[in-house]
């Protein structure tokens, strides 16, 4: 009955003969010149390519629990797929993409390095299970690299599933599949088998191989580690053969099973449907054998088909277990040598050290154990660390943009200066495709590239991984359009697309977000200055320091701060963004532009004001912010506080980076914009009779008005730092969100005033509950600026530093350890988490909070 799949001699012809596309060196990484561009200095093109190597494999495709692809375009992607067969309704709540609905009591990366090793923890309650899934990539070291040039690609790993039953008093059955698809049309994919009679892989170990455009040939294993005893999931097996109808299926108990189809080739990601699939056909024959009353033990019945289809390009293999179980997946390219590759117990002892030095570089990262933590809070740091960490994808594809639609209230008339010709109707068109290496806010209920949150994921990865934090910088900035646009959520290709509602797809390059990815920026030039000791512009003699172009590639610590290192590297990485940067921020002063004199507003500088494009009457969804109460309805006379906040914030950072690269006039330009803001402040958005800083907008009559809000709004020109420390206007602020009756509570600040009327109205969004990230930025302007710098509030500004932090990092702590989940936000009077879970974007910047990291 079974067919015969013995695809030896196709593999053979893959592997051997080598007429087919090699690794091709080419890398993904083609830097783009604008005509005034100079091209990248060479060591910047070297390190990115070693860098390319060093980050070419990894967990990037978060949205899943797990799953493992390259960080190439159109290349091959696996992932993970389980349910329990303790009956046959586990078959109807498979377990792959992060979803809510699974009701997992917890998953999060307990290590993850971003480069060489993880480990994660699922616990599947409903299933009885908790499974961990670690990885290790073995990396060349310095010796082979050299030997192999510069457009090394190629990498291996081993992966490891291991399901352990949580409550041995009830009975565990679970079936896993691990699948592997190719994108790409030109590769090529087969299974490779032990040559059996029947064609049923007898040994428990599998083989695919297959080759891709940039990776090369290359070979994937699944293996059951061997014990003392011998195979460790055997004696579990043996529980299957006890079931009903058993000896029907004697042959194929406690096999592996497998399936090979041809998939076009987007419909690759569809892994979890193409298996439900099979397994339902399988059933069906099952059902019509036995009848429903008299069906096989699920465990038997609900199996993969045995088949190969001619041409495949997707594959599966199931492993039904019994109790605690153990397989491996290995990966290995051909450019890596035979004694190097990993075996099962080289994965164990390889998991084992990678622990080891990662706890000791997670305290020279983050430095909680000289802070005082103990090893539980430092253990809760270390876990939201590696969970942003796994947290990173990559993504490519078509995204959706509309070109021409825009509110009337959005384009000023007579606004020469917009090459934009306004439709009212909409436009959406599929853009050309386009890749994103990018962290994530959620991977449940966001898993992809969001432009506010990235600043935040950048802050935090930097602090551990100063490089990786760079390639995700440049990721972004490689999106920014030659107006110096980019799209605020980036939702590239229809996997992606998948899990957003229709509403909210369509992308407009009129629309902005808080410009966050200046932070990284910002954080890399402060973490140089600490390191080399970079003063204002790069010194001239720095450029004696020659880098070296041999690094050690697997080394995940030396891959992490080699832009640190060699300033000649540095100002080449900054020399590189600069550009792209600046038109970015030209956009924004262009299309975000607020308008004075058309309505007789008095200010010092008259260019100097910022309305967000695209609000509606209850959303500013581009602010960030979606549902704060802003002005009643939308007008062009509006003045936003948070964007002019924002602006100030982006004139200082280019300004630092101008004078880094000593782009003199540059910077006196940022200077006097920036300066123009700090006093356009006062002028346009403070509100003497409310002693607070407000948005501004226009009534019936013409006449500017106030919008004054108490919460985060109110308190942007302080978390930005661009209220001087002795102003009396920050004593204000400090009793604002000081005061317990109004943004204060015990698990952090309120995004609104609990007397404000709107406070937990509508869809209470922005509307009173509590936000990390936004503490985050609080606390950072306390503790730089100030509790730090002499003045009048300084005493006081110290204070609410402590207890803020105390509260945030408690607050945070106590829910992860209640409910297994960091959360988007908590509750503004009870501090319990709320909405998306888990939330390990920005929410864990508490871990930097700890370190005190701002
Ligand atoms: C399953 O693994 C757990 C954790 O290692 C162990 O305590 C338990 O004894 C194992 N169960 C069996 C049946 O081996």
């Amino acid at each position: 009955m079974r067919k015969a799949l013995i695809l030896r001699s196709v593999v053979a012809f893959l592997i051997g003969v080598g007429s087919l596309p090699s690794s091709t060196c080419q890398t993904y990484d083609e830097f783009e010149l604008t005509p005034d561009q100079a091209p990248p200095a060479p060591e910047l093109v070297t390190a990115r390519n070693q860098a390319d190597s060093s980050l070419l494999w990894g967990t990037y495709r978060p949205q899943i629990y797990f799953g493992m692809r390259p960080r190439l375009p159109e290349s091959i992607l696996m992932g993970l797929m389980w349910f329990g067969v303790q009956d046959y309704r586990g078959y109807a709540k498979p377990r792959h993409e992060c979803s809510d609905q699974d009701r997992l009591e917890g998953y999060s990366w307990k290590y993850h390095d971003g480069r060489t090793f993880g480990i994660q923890e699922i616990r599947d309650v409903e299933n009885n299970y908790l499974l961990e899934t670690s990885f290790l990539k073995t990396l060349p070291g310095k010796e082979e690299l050299l030997g192999q040039g510069t457009g090394l690609k190629g990498g291996s790993w081993g992966a490891r599933i291991s399901g352990t039953v949580l409550d041995p008093q009830i009975p565990a059955q679970l079936t896993t599949f691990w699948y592997t698809a190719l994108e790409s049309a030109t590769g090529l994919l087969g299974l490779e088998n032990e040559e059996e009679e029947d064609g049923i892989p007898h040994s428990e170990s599998i083989k695919l191989a297959g080759s891709v455009s940039g990776l090369g040939d290359f070979e994937i294993r699944i293996e059951e580690p061997l014990s003392e005893s011998g195979n460790s999931n055997v004696e579990g097996n043996q529980h299957l053969g006890e079931g009903r109808h058993a000896s029907d299926f004697q042959d194929t108990i406690g096999k592996t099973h497998f399936v090979g189809r041809k998939l076009r080739t987007d419909q690759t990601w569809r892994g979890k449907d193409v298996i439900i699939s099979e397994i339902n056909e399988v059933l069906r024959s099952t059902l019509e054998r036995y009848g429903q009353e008299n069906m096989p033990a699920p465990g038997l019945a609900m199996t993969l088909p045995d088949e190969v289809a001619s041409a495949s390009n997707f594959y599966a293999i199931q492993k039904t277990f019994t109790g605690n179980f153990t397989f491996d997946i290995f990966f290995d390219s051909s450019t890596t040598p035979r004694a190097e590759r990993l075996s099962s117990s080289g994965l164990t002892q390889g998991l084992k050290a990678s622990r080891k030095a990662f706890d000791e570089r997670f305290e020279s990262a983050l430095p909680l154990h000289s802070r005082g933590y103990t090893e539980k809070p430092i253990e809760f740091a270390r876990e939201l660390t590696s969970s942003l960490m796994g947290g990173i994808g990559f993504f490519s594809g078509q995204g959706i943009v509309d070109r021409s639609f825009a509110h009337e209230y959005d384009v000023p008339v007579g606004s020469g200066e917009l090459d934009f010709e306004r439709k009212s109707e909409p436009d959406p068109r599929l853009t050309e495709s386009e890749s994103l290496f990018t962290a994530t806010p959620s991977r449940s209920m966001f898993p992809r590239g969001f432009y506010w949150d990235e600043g935040f994921h950048l802050a935090h990865i930097g602090a551990f991984d100063n490089d990786m934090s760079l390639e995700i910088l440049e990721s972004w900035i490689r999106l920014i359009d030659e107006d110096g646009w980019v799209g605020r959520e980036q939702i590239l290709g229809e996997e992606a697309r998948s899990r957003v509602p229709k509403e909210f797809q369509t992308q407009y390059p009129l629309y902005a977000n808080p410009p966050t990815l200046i932070m990284a920026v910002t954080s890399f030039i402060e973490r140089l200055k600490a390191k080399s000791g970079l003063s204002d512009a790069f010194d001239a003699s720095d450029q004696q320091h020659i880098f070296s172009d041999s690094a050690d590639i697997s080394d995940p610590q030396v891959m992490s701060q080699r832009f640190l290192e060699s300033p000649a590297l540095a100002q080449s990485f900054l020399r590189s963004i600069y550009s792209p940067l600046k038109s970015h921020y030209q956009w924004f002063r262009r299309t975000q532009r607020g308008e004075i004199k058309e309505w007789d507003r008095h200010a010092a500088s008259r260019g100097e004001a910022y309305r967000w494009r695209g609000r509606t009457k209850d959303h500013v969804l581009t602010s960030g912010l979606d549902d704060y109460p802003r002005a009643e309805v939308p007008h062009t006379g509006e003045l936003h506080l948070d964007l002019m906040s924002w602006m100030g914030s982006f004139a200082s950072t280019m300004q630092k980076i101008a004078s880094a690269l000593g782009e003199e006039d540059d910077a006196e330009e940022f200077q006097s914009h920036y300066d123009g803001i700090v006093a356009n402040l006062d002028d346009l958005h403070w509100s003497e009779e409310n002693q607070m800083y407000c948005d501004a907008s226009v009534d019936k009559d013409d006449q500017s008005y106030h919008v004054c809000r108490k919460g985060y709004i109110s308190l942007f020109p302080f978390l930005l730092e661009l209220v001087p420390s002795d102003s009396p206007r920050l004593g204000s602020i400090l009793d604002l969100l000081s005061d317990p009756n109004e943004l204060w509570s015990d698990y952090g600040i309120r995004s609104l005033s609990i007397k404000e009327p709107l406070f937990g109205q509508g869809e209470n969004y922005w509307r009173g509950p509590i936000w990390v990230q936004m503490n985050y930025m609080a606390l950072g302007a306390l503790h730089r600026k100030y509790a730090a710098q002499p003045g009048p509030y300084q005493a006081k500004a110290r204070k609410i530093y402590d207890s803020l932090r105390s509260n945030v990092v408690r607050n945070v702590q106590k829910e992860y350890e209640r409910t297994g989940f960091t959360w988007e936000q908590y509750n503004p009077t009870d501090g319990r988490g709320q909405r998306s879970h888990p939330f390990t974007g920005w929410t864990s910047t508490v871990a930097l909070i700890m370190a005190e990291m701002y």
